[in-house]
């Protein structure tokens, strides 16, 4: 079916009489699947218990008859008014126990067992009616859980927090050992007095908030999984996905990841950001990685501009082409949209849409149109897939733990912390997988942990191993400081890795905000910022000093071969200079090459394959992308062709080995025989078998 490209479809908000033109201009502009349903319950179901699907029938007919695939949304991402008037138990309360009242959407408390049985006597309605439908190729369940519930902090969440933490602890004396409670009198004698982390007169219990957090987590996968359940029952064999948002905190991509057929993701650019590209690279090889390489699904992406930050700045000509090819670059097997025609009421009808207010004769419907055309005519991109010999870990426990208040600094942000370090790796043309830390890690050349404030023993553990059988390991200030209630690891920080990195931290020294502080020596000569660290070595040798401040002269960061491999230990946050200098070095010692070599700054190049089997040719596409705004030359190590291209009718077949990219422009590059492949050249290091 080849990379599947569409967007979601809300036919309930126009007259039938439109639905006719919305099928004719689909094909025309080569969509093959939308998402339908999201926001249909109130319309499917306008009573309790009454259901009137006859015209969503149409719309899944309509949508049979022209090609074009659905992927069903379960409808239950907003409550219609009948349900919250009814039971306005199920509404969500802050932590400050104000209600989070309807109007808007996601008004629901995850624990709410109310909602839960409405939703999935829905989804029992829409499973069996749709079965075997010709239209139905996947299962959306919900719509970006978490988004704006995050949390609920009501009196249901309290006795589902109490129910969890019973099977968790199974005694209120484990509990209380977990959560520290002697510290300020917070010892419980029973789980009936345990809350969840309201609003308190000062910093609540850290360890409570921090299970509260995979509490949260824990009960909004349990609505996805009560959906999921009746759907895998009466519809087995249709895959089932959800919404995932990039670096959304409340939701753990990993934990979901093992109860989703298909990795699938939102993304919205912001044009008024110039590296936005970047941060999109993370959470696309963080999705990428997820299922181990399994292709994944850009299920919502805007057009154009969207509705929701303060300035919303349209996708200049060739941006939205660019990042969508960087989603498939990048493992994507599908480009979709939200939405396809633009709302004309609600509070959605600024943002763009395939099919804008002006029509077919707009800037935005053309470019859509023409990747349309581009994705049609590479179909074989679609289940290729991507290698890595560096991996980054992220974790969202660690996350959760280390952005909990109380600590030697508030500034430390996960996420801008994590994208300092895996930016260096982006820019140098490196691919790379975001994975978590209990993945088997002895196939990367290299590993990254940005910062693990949170480690387990056994992830220690296991981080040693993977140095002493020749890994090689950086780690950045702040890791291994807590276990996993939020309790620091006895022996000295950070004590399950002073061995492994050969040094103690003897105290942490965080920097005033907007100062930074020099550090000299090695590679990475220049200034960091956020914090600091006065560290003792204990074996590791100190390639670099903070040459000016209260720890001038003491080491910034160090270097330790451990078994047969080697860990760089980072004690403070180096600007993105010198972190590049650092990683560029660590990666010439680790033997770490970029896809493609002298890749000019600000081209993106990628590899996907597939080796074919006995019965089809292997398909190995390299693909380049022009993230600047002016066009750059790029010197191929030998000749490729622009398969793009020249399948577009934009350009020749002849392979070359200098390629000019126009500014945002994208070329995906073959071998001009597939019997010449081999395992040099273009497609270089990461295709290493
Ligand atoms: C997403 C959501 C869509 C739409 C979109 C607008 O968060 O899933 O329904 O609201 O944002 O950007």
């Amino acid at each position: 079916m080849g990379i599947r490209f569409g967007g979601d479809y809300n036919p309930e908000q126009w007259p039938q009489e439109v639905w006719a033109e919305d099928l004719k201009l689909m094909k025309a502009a080569h969509v093959t699947m939308v998402t339908a349903g999201i926001f249909s319950w109130a319309k499917v179901e306008p009573r309790p218990g009454a259901y009137d699907f006859g015209w969503f029938d149409r719309v899944m007919d309509g949508l049979a008859g022209a090609g074009i695939e659905v992927c069903l949304a379960t409808m239950t991402a907003s409550p219609p008014p009948w349900l919250s008037r009814a039971h306005p138990e199920i509404l969500p309360e802050g932590p400050d126990g104000q209600r989070r009242w309807p109007g808007g959407r996601q008004h629901y408390c995850p624990s709410s067992p109310v909602y839960r049985e409405h939703a999935v006597r829905l989804v029992e309605q829409l499973a069996d009616r749709y079965a075997g439908h010709p239209a139905l190729a996947l299962w959306h369940v919900g719509n970006e859980y978490g988004c704006h519930t995050r949390q609920c902090f009501c009196d249901v969440s309290a006795a589902d927090f109490r129910r969890w933490l019973r099977e968790r602890y199974e005694t209120v004396d484990a509990l209380n050992d977990a959560w520290s409670t002697a510290f300020w009198s917070q010892a419980y004698s029973d789980f009936a007095e345990v809350l969840p982390p309201r609003a308190a007169p000062t910093f609540p219990n850290p360890a409570q908030q921090l299970d509260y957090l995979r509490f949260g987590d824990d009960a909004l996968r349990a609505c996805y999984l009560a959906e999921k359940a009746v759907l895998d029952r009466r519809t087995p064999g249709v895959p089932v996905t959800t919404n995932l948002m990039p670096q959304h905190k409340p939701v753990d991509a990993f934990a979901w990841s093992t109860h989703m057929d298909v990795m699938a993701l939102d993304f919205y650019q912001d044009p008024h950001e110039p590296d936005d590209h970047v941060r999109a690279g993370y959470a696309f090889d963080l999705m990428r990685s997820a299922r181990s390489g399994q292709p994944w699904l850009l299920l919502e992406q805007a057009p154009g501009a969207v509705n929701w930050r303060p300035r919303n700045g349209p996708k200049p000509p060739g941006a939205m082409r660019l990042w969508s090819w960087q989603a498939v670059a990048q493992g994507a097997d599908a480009v979709l949209y939200f939405q396809w025609r633009q709302s004309l009421g609600g509070a959605e009808k600024f943002h763009s849409a395939m099919l804008p207010h002006g029509g077919t004769r707009t800037r935005v419907h053309r470019e859509v149109t023409a990747l349309g055309a581009e994705f049609k005519a590479l179909p074989d991109i679609a289940g290729t897939r991507s290698r890595a010999d560096v991996a980054l870990l992220a974790d969202w426990h660690s996350w959760w733990a280390l952005e909990l208040d109380s600590k030697p600094s508030t500034a430390l942000d996960h996420s801008r912390i994590a994208l300092a370090h895996y930016r260096p790796l982006f820019e140098a043309g490196v691919a790379c997988d975001v994975v978590p830390p209990d993945r088997e890690l002895s196939g990367y050349r290299l590993v990254v942990v940005p910062n693990l404030y949170l480690l387990t023993a056994r992830d220690a553990t296991r981080l040693a191993t993977y140095v002493r059988g020749g890994g090689r390991l950086v780690v950045s200030f702040f890791s291994g400081i807590v276990d996993e209630h939020d309790r620091v690891h006895p022996g000295g920080y950070p004590a399950p890795l002073r061995e492994l990195l050969g040094l103690r931290v003897e105290e942490f020294w965080p920097l005033e905000a907007g100062s930074t502080v020099a550090v000299e020596g090695g590679p990475c000569a220049g200034r960091a910022d956020l914090w600091s660290e006065a560290i003792d070595l204990e074996g590791a040798e100190a390639l670099a000093h903070f040459t000016e401040g209260d720890l001038a002269g003491r080491p910034a960061v160090t270097r330790h071969a451990y078994g047969r491999g080697t860990v760089w230990y980072l004690g403070t946050r180096l600007e993105p200079g010198p972190l590049r200098a650092l990683l560029d070095d660590v990666r010439a010692h680790a033997g770490v090459t970029p896809v493609l070599p002298d890749l000019p700054e600000g081209v993106q190049a990628t590899v996907r394959e597939a080796d074919g089997g006995p019965h089809a040719p292997s398909r190995k596409y390299t693909f380049l992308l022009n993230h600047r705004t002016e066009a750059v030359d790029v010197a191929l190590p030998r000749p490729l062709s622009d398969a793009l291209a020249a399948a577009t009718g934009a350009g020749s077949t002849a392979p070359t080995e200098r390629i000019t990219l126009p500014a945002r422009g994208v070329a995906v590059l073959t071998a001009p025989e597939p019997a010449a492949e081999t395992d040099e050249g273009a497609e270089g290091p990461a295709s290493r078998g």
